[in-house]
C-alpha cells in the first residue's frame, strides 16, 4: 500500500467523523478549563480538527466573548463544552445558539432534559459523554447526536473505566450515532485501532495542552515534558464517608497536601469539632481555583496539573498542525506496514 492509499483509506475510516464535525480530520480537542480558550480552540480548527471551548465556571457574558474571539480566530467550525451542573447553564445554552455554535459538549454528568432540548431545537447538535453502554443507550435515545467515551486513563475528571474496555463494551453496540474516544490517546497507530472497532473519530487533551498554540504557562508545559505516564494519576480518597471525585493529574505537593487535609479534616470530624456537611465542603474546596493556579499562574507545585496518561507521549512542543499531522502520519504508516504483513513482505521484522 502507498502512502495515497492509507491516506484515502484513513479518510474513508473516520469520514463519519469528519462529515459530523464539519472538518477534514475528525480528531476533536478536548475541552480543557483554562486551556481550551480561544487561540487553541481557533488553532486545532484552522489546522483541520475541531476546537472545543471549554466554558468551566465562565459567565454567559465571558463565553460569549470567548465565542466571538473564536470566531476572529478561524472561519472552521469549533464547538463548546458545558459543564451540567454549572449553576448557569440555560443561559450558557442560550449564548451558545445565539452565536450560532454547530456542536455543543455537555460533560459532567447525564445532561438536564431542558438543556438536551435547548440545545436541539435551537439547531445545535449535541455530544454527551457515555461512562457505560446503558448510559450510552439512554443518552442516544434521548437525542445525543454524538458520544464521547472518555477511559480513566484521560486527564482531568474521570470515570473508573479505561478506554480498552469501555470502546469493547460500547464500540459493537452503538451504531445510530457517531462515537468519538477520547483517553490517554497520543500516536496515531492506537486511533487508527479504535477506528477500525467502530469509533468514528478521537478526541485528544493532554497532547494539545503542550502546543505553541497553548497559553498554558510555561511551567505547566515543561511539567508535561518531564513527567511519565505513571506520574499521572488519580486524586485519592482518604476515607469513603468523604468521597473525592477522581481527577488525574500530575503527582505534586499540592497532592500531597491533599491527603494531609484529608486526614486531618477526618480527625476534626471524629473528634466531633466539625460537622459531616462542613467536613464534606471542606474536602471538596481543597482544589477550588487550583487549575487556574497551575495552567495561569504556572504553580505546577502547588495547583492541579491536570494530565492523562498520555503525557508520557509529550516530548516536545509542537505546533497543533504538526501534532495532527504526527498522529495522521503513525496511523497512515501503520497501515502500510499492515498492507506489507498481509503480502509477506521480507521488509518486515519484528
Ligand atoms: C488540563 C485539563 C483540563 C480538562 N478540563 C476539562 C473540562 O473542563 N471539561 C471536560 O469535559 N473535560 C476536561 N478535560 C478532559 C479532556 O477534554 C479530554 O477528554 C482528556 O484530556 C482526554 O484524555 P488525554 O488528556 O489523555 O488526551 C480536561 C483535561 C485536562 C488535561
Amino acid at each position: 500500500m502507498d502512502q495515497a492509499t492509507a491516506h484515502e483509506t484513513l479518510n474513508r475510516l473516520w469520514a463519519r467523523g469528519c462529515e459530523f464535525l464539519g472538518t477534514e480530520v475528525a480528531l476533536m480537542g478536548g475541552a480543557m478549563s483554562w486551556v481550551s480558550e480561544r487561540h487553541l480552540v481557533a488553532a486545532i480548527s484552522n489546522a483541520g480538527g475541531f476546537g472545543v471551548i471549554a466554558c468551566g465556571a465562565m459567565n454567559p457574558e465571558l463565553l460569549e466573548k470567548e465565542i466571538a474571539g473564536t470566531k476572529a480566530l478561524t472561519s472552521k467550525p469549533f464547538g463548546v463544552n458545558l459543564i451540567t451542573m454549572h449553576p448557569q447553564l440555560d443561559d450558557l445554552v442560550r449564548v451558545c445558539i445565539a452565536a450560532r455554535i454547530g456542536h455543543v459538549v455537555l460533560a459532567g454528568g447525564i445532561p438536564p432534559g431542558g438543556a438536551v432540548r435547548a440545545v436541539k431545537d435551537g439547531g445545535a447538535k449535541l455530544i454527551a459523554f457515555a461512562p457505560a453502554l446503558v448510559l450510552a443507550k439512554r443518552l442516544v435515545r434521548s437525542g445525543a447526536d454524538a458520544i464521547v467515551i472518555e477511559g480513566s486513563e484521560a486527564g482531568g475528571h474521570i470515570g473508573p473505566v479505561s478506554l480498552t474496555v469501555l470502546a469493547q463494551e460500547i464500540l459493537p453496540h452503538i451504531k445510530d450515532v457517531p462515537v468519538f474516544v477520547a483517553g490517554g490517546l497520543g500516536r496515531g497507530e492506537a486511533i487508527l485501532s479504535y477506528l477500525e472497532m467502530g469509533a468514528s473519530g478521537a478526541q485528544l487533551g493532554t497532547r494539545f495542552a503542550a502546543t505553541t498554540e497553548s497559553i498554558a504557562h510555561a511551567n505547566f508545559k515543561q511539567a508535561f515534558l518531564r513527567a511519565n505516564a505513571r506520574d499521572a494519576i488519580p486524586s485519592i480518597q482518604l476515607d469513603e464517608r468523604f468521597p473525592v471525585i477522581p481527577v488525574r493529574g500530575l503527582a505534586n505537593a499540592g497532592t500531597k497536601r491533599f491527603l494531609a487535609h484529608q486526614a486531618e479534616t477526618l480527625k476534626k470530624f471524629d473528634s466531633g469539632e466539625l460537622t459531616k456537611e462542613t467536613a464534606q465542603l471542606s474536602i471538596e474546596h481543597f482544589w477550588a481555583g487550583a487549575l487556574r493556579r497551575a495552567v495561569i499562574d504556572g504553580d505546577v507545585e502547588q495547583g492541579s496539573v491536570m494530565a492523562g496518561q498520555s503525557v508520557g507521549m509529550v516530548t516536545t512542543i509542537q505546533t497543533v498542525a504538526e501534532v495532527i499531522a504526527e498522529l495522521i502520519s503513525q496511523a497512515e504508516a501503520a497501515l502500510m506496514a499492515r498492507a506489507e504483513v498481509r503480502q509477506g513482505s521480507p521488509g518486515i521484522s519484528s
